[in-house]
């Protein structure tokens, strides 16, 4: 079957760094990339020595600064390094696509050293990739590859059209196609399916060019060993989107489910036409959405559950039969924890203080008032509470009519994006109003788990929920609508306990 090899990229300066990276990182990859552009004059010396010292096949790579490498010498200075090294035991060595150096060509061929015939571009996917890429080749043995930075979702989209058409024109393999950036991101895990011999990855900290991820992270979150050609695709959108936590909740369920033919990758979106095209050319299944597509993906579902018709917001879509079918899951995401932390269900009667009136706040009124919930909401913008007041049939005030929580007192719902990107970590929605400690407070902020609001629940003895429960449970939703199956709780816990 065909697979991809995991190569790791050596940046260290010395020798010796670079094989305590390999020591680190020796179990998940397959192979490496030694950037000698990185090393400092006494290691190039020693380059002879490198191969013998690594029990996996090594790439050898000097890159120009033009290409993105650090290398400050001369052409000749360049071919002498490669020259001299090519003989010790090296299996590949990375040329550029204009590399002019005969000697150093005939160098690779005598001691059976592959070329990887590359081509770099760090502005941007060019309209022309594809003719390049097909006259690319001096030898028929050679492996080419891509690395250029996707800029948007129709450059990713032109990227894994290219490689797929390349895949069925010249069959799988000898050929490298990688996105750089967050955008690329996907064509980094996806190699095998994109018909990539190898895919890149970097140490933290260490990266030679912007997106590839560290091996860990490739094997251990994205499966990558387990991912072949008939592998189902999930995932994310939104922008930005790579440091969501859903992959890790996603992948995980799926590895405690033992379903590895499936991953669940980050798509960076900025253009909703072009990711739904490359929905179809991936055939992906299914992908939550997050901000700012929540609203945007509407038109283009074939069919909407209720909850994305009440509140006027899409997270989930799963492709069945072609058709993109759209659920709301934040929804019974919000309801889980709360009829959790009351026995099982939500009592008759109910009386609730919801604070804001934004596209999140509109979720949890729906999802409150379905369940006969009294609903008073407190805005800053008493406008915006007064509409969503009248959509639902809720009382509404200002967020100076903090007293009036006084008769909605079983719960308070905390809605505000405020203090979540670290702006106002210290903000309190309603510092004028005394906890009872009869109150259950939840609110929907999951990073930090316990915000200040939260903070001064529980000295009061309230009993609170945050919004990482909340985003467990609608995952939790979604996993099911996904595969089928349930939802291993355990795919939830260690990711918790980072915050
Ligand atoms: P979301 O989809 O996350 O709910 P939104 O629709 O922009 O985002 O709504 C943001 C909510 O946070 C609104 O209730 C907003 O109050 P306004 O309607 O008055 O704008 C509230 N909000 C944002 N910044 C705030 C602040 N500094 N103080 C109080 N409320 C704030």
């Amino acid at each position: 079957m065909n697979r991809s090899s995991l190569c790791l990229s050596l940046t260290g300066a010395t020798i010796t760094e670079n094989l305590q990276e390999i020591e680190k990182y020796n179990a998940y990859c397959d192979l490496y990339e030694l950037r000698a552009d990185y090393l400092e004059p006494l290691s190039i010396a020693a380059l002879s020595s490198f191969p013998e010292q690594v029990k996996k096949p090594v790439i050898l790579t000097v890159r120009r600064a033009a290409d993105g490498g650090h290398f400050k010498g001369s052409e000749t200075e360049r071919c002498g390094i490669l020259r001299r090294s090519l003989a010790s035991g090296y299996r590949y060595v990375d040329l550029e696509e204009d590399f002019q150096d005969q000697k150093t060509e005939q160098a690779a061929e005598v001691s059976g050293v592959t070329v990887i015939r590359s081509f770099h571009d760090f502005s941007g996917v060019p309209a022309d990739l594809g003719r390049r890429l097909r006259n690319i080749k001096r030898n028929p043995g050679e492996v080419i590859k891509a690395a250029v930075m996707v800029q948007n979702t129709q450059e990713l989209l032109k990227l894994v059209e290219l490689a797929l058409e390349l895949k069925v024109r010249d069959g799988w393999g000898n050929r490298i196609i990688l996105g750089m950036g967050p955008m690329g991101f996907p064509t980094r895990v996806l190699s095998t399916f994109l018909g990539s011999s190898i895919t890149y990855s970097s140490a933290p900290g260490r990266q030679a060019a912007p997106g590839p991820v560290d091996p860990q992270t490739l094997v251990d979150l994205y499966r990558f060993p387990l991912i072949d050609e008939n592998v189902r695709i999930f995932g994310i959108i939104g922008n930005p989107v790579i440091h969501s936590e859903s992959p890790g909740l996603h992948n995980r369920g799926f590895s405690l489910r033992a379903m590895d033919d499936a991953v669940y990758l980050p798509f960076q979106v900025d253009n909703l036409e072009a990711f739904f095209r490359l929905a179809e050319v991936l055939d992906i299944r299914g992908v939550s959405v997050t901000i700012p597509h929540k609203q945007g993906v509407i038109p283009f579902l074939s069919s909407r559950d209720e909850g994305v018709e009440a509140a006027g917001a899409c997270n989930t879509i799963v492709w069945r039969d072609g058709l993109r079918c759209g659920y709301n899951t934040d929804i019974s995401g919000f309801t889980a924890p709360l009829k959790e932390s009351m026995g099982g269900a939500i009592p008759a009667g109910l009386r609730a203080a919801v604070i804001g009136a934004g596209g999140a706040a509109r979720a949890v009124v729906y999802a409150l008032r379905r369940e006969g919930v009294e609903v008073l909401i407190l805005n800053r913008t008493v406008e915006r509470a007064k509409e969503l007041a009248a959509v639902f049939g809720c009382s509404y005030g200002s967020l100076g009519e903090q007293e009036r929580i006084a008769d909605y007192p079983d719960l308070i719902v905390q809605t505000t994006s405020v203090g979540m990107n670290q702006e106002d970590p210290e903000y309190d929605p309603i510092p004028d109003y005394s906890f009872k400690g009869g109150e259950i407070v939840y609110d929907i902020i999951y990073i930090p788990r316990l915000t200040p609001l939260l903070k001064r629940a529980v000295q009061s003895g309230c009993r609170v929920i945050n919004g990482w429960e909340m985003l467990a449970a609608q995952a939790g939703i979604q996993f099911r609508l996904f595969t089928g199956q349930d939802f291993p709780r355990e795919a939830s816990s260690g990711i918790a306990d980072q915050y």
